[in-house]
């Protein structure tokens, strides 16, 4: 058996479990507005899972999505490496999928790690970061050759 496939047989005996926790963080959704409650599990690589739920304010624009939260839990903690992040709403004839912004916010910390969209019954479906924002713009794209060196003092 590939390293590859081993990885992912790894991975999916945590998926269920993953799923049950993003469903417990979404108990703890802030929507008062939305009434729209989200959940998401972040699987670090040591293991650690960083839980987070959508929190909205008064300032309506304020508000933060499920993922972001637990991202940014995480990340505040020292962790930037992430194997998988579960994603879970109340929708019971579809699956979660998360905004353009969470994408991006993501995308900051690599491609090939893996997002499970779900639904309350705990299915699920599983895409890349990468799967879900293709052709996207990170942070090596700052390092690339460019054709005007801007000056400090710009
Ligand atoms: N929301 C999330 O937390 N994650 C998503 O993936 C989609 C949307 C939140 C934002 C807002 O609090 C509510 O759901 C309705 O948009």
């Amino acid at each position: 058996m590939g390293d590859l496939n081993r990885r992912h047989e790894l991975l999916h005996g945590l998926t269920p479990g993953l799923i049950r926790q993003s469903l417990e963080a979404k108990e703890f959704a802030y929507c008062p507005y939305s009434r729209f409650r989200v959940g998401a599990a972040l699987l670090a690589h040591d293991g650690k899972v960083f839980t987070g739920c959508n929190i909205e304010n008064a300032c309506y624009n304020l508000g933060i999505c499920a993922e972001r939260t637990a991202i940014s839990k995480a990340v505040s903690e020292g962790y930037r490496d992430f194997k998988a992040i579960a994603i879970s709403s109340d929708l019971c004839e579809q699956f979660i999928s998360p905004c353009g912004g969470c994408r991006q916010f993501m995308r900051e910390f690599g491609g090939s790690w893996v997002v499970y969209l779900s639904k309350p019954d705990g299915s699920y479906v599983e895409m890349t970061v990468e799967e879900l924002l293709p052709e996207s713009f990170g942070p090596e794209d700052l390092k690339m050759k460019r054709v005007h060196a801007i000056p400090n003092e710009f």
